[in-house]
């Protein structure tokens, strides 16, 4: 069982660790009478400036050029992975082979084989303490999105049939001049596995699993080795059908996510993250009392959150390690929303074929790498 509190490490001290920094003291420091208390006890950056800087920001006094240094002498109970993607399969491998859970930040690899490694270091399906992969989709867990689900699956939504799933966001050419960000080496391709990741991922949690993906991929405006904009049409085993779009270089950003149910549309409408007043729910006719009366009903976990963001994903997270649980989100989810990506970059860059699971076997090109070892469309 973890130590109380439960000491977390992090390695990677830049942008988005500050976010995880102030998501903890949000809902896990033990002088806010949080129900599961966790403390930051070390982190680890090769950057010894910034990792100076955080340290004496957040009080921490353990500190290592090295994750693996870290691992082996804290031993915490979580390790919170920060760092660039092209590190996350290396440093997840090094922390799960130690015993220890790693939660790691998006994309929780660079290639399905990646990730099949680190689901294999997993501790086996039913064994209480782990060590278990955590992936961060932080949009999972906000108002509405729990609701939608359950809706969904009760049938009180009737059949799903078509979806739109467009996150349609701008970053300048500066963006890219963070060395790691647009390559296929180190982040693993652009704006579908770097962006519009959360928002298929929200898709793929409501409406299960894809069956067939046929995709086109553009650099239009960036100068990056990726895509700057990806187009899909994907269809689910259910018959439902959607169109996926991830961009950069949109001047006005949106995230918008829409689902028309026989009996109702649901639409999300947000930027970074959401609240209750970002759903629109319709019925259709003759369906309004039973959808409404679930829309409005009791959501699962109840009214605790009023936001999507890392403060919602950790507060689950570290609840489930207190109870020796497998915390979200797991391995098998991450890898659903992963292939979905690897399908999309698979049909781009042949065409626009239809790809289905069975192409992203384990020694298939794009099991191998998200642009299956491919320089241009
Ligand atoms: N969930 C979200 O909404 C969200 C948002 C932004 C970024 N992210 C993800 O977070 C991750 C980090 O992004 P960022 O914007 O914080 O990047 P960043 O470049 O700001 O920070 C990465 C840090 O890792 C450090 N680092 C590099 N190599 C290292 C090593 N070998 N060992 C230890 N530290 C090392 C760097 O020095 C840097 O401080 C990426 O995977 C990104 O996709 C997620």
């Amino acid at each position: 069982m973890p130590h109380e509190p439960i000491r977390i490490a992090i390695v990677g001290t830049g942008n988005i660790a500050r976010i995880h920094m102030a998501a903890l003291t949000k809902v896990a420091a033990p002088a806010a009478g949080a129900p599961v208390k966790a403390e930051v006890v070390a982190a680890a950056d090769i950057d010894e400036g910034r990792l100076a800087a955080f340290a004496r920001e957040h009080k921490i006094s353990a500190t290592f050029h090295d994750a693996g240094e870290l691992l082996s002498e804290v031993r915490p109970d979580l390790l919170h992975i920060c760092t660039p993607p092209r590190l996350h399969h290396e440093q997840a491998l090094a922390c799960l082979r130690a015993g220890v859970t790693a939660l790691v930040e998006k994309p929780p690899a660079i290639s399905l084989r990646e990730l099949e490694e680190l689901a294999a270091a997993e501790a086996p399906a039913g064994t209480p303490g782990g060590p278990w992969l955590a992936t961060v989709f932080q949009h999972r867990f906000g108002p509405g999105q729990r609701t939608l689900k359950e809706l969904a699956a009760s049938g009180t939504l009737g059949r799903p049939l078509l979806a739109v799933c467009h996150t349609t966001w701008f970053r300048d050419q500066a963006y890219f001049d963070v060395p790691w960000r647009g390559r296929w080496d180190t982040e693993g391709g652009g704006p579908t596995m770097g962006h519009g990741i959360h928002q298929m991922d929200m898709l793929l949690d409501v409406l299960g699993d894809w069956t067939t993906v046929s995709a086109a991929a553009r650099t239009l405006a960036r100068r990056t080795q990726t895509e700057d904009v990806s187009l899909a049409h994907v269809t689910f085993g259910s018959g439902a059908v959607a169109s996926v779009v991830n961009s950069v270089i949109s001047p006005r950003e949106e995230s918008l996510l829409r689902y028309d149910f026989e009996n109702a549309t649901v639409e999300l409408t947000h930027l970074y993250g959401y609240g209750e007043g970002n759903w629109r729910v319709t019925p259709a006719p003759g369906h309004a009392d039973a959808v409404l009366a679930g829309w409005q009903g009791e959501p699962p976990g109840g009214r605790s959150v009023s936001r999507s963001g890392h403060h919602a994903q950790f507060r689950e997270i570290l609840t489930a390690l207190r109870a020796g649980t497998r915390p979200p989100v797991e391995t098998a989810d991450s890898r659903r929303t992963l292939s979905l990506v690897a399908a999309i970059y698979a049909s781009a860059f042949q065409g626009g074929c239809p790809v289905t699971p069975g192409d992203l076997a384990p020694g298939t090109p794009f099991y191998e790498a998200m642009n299956g070892g491919r320089a241009a469309w």
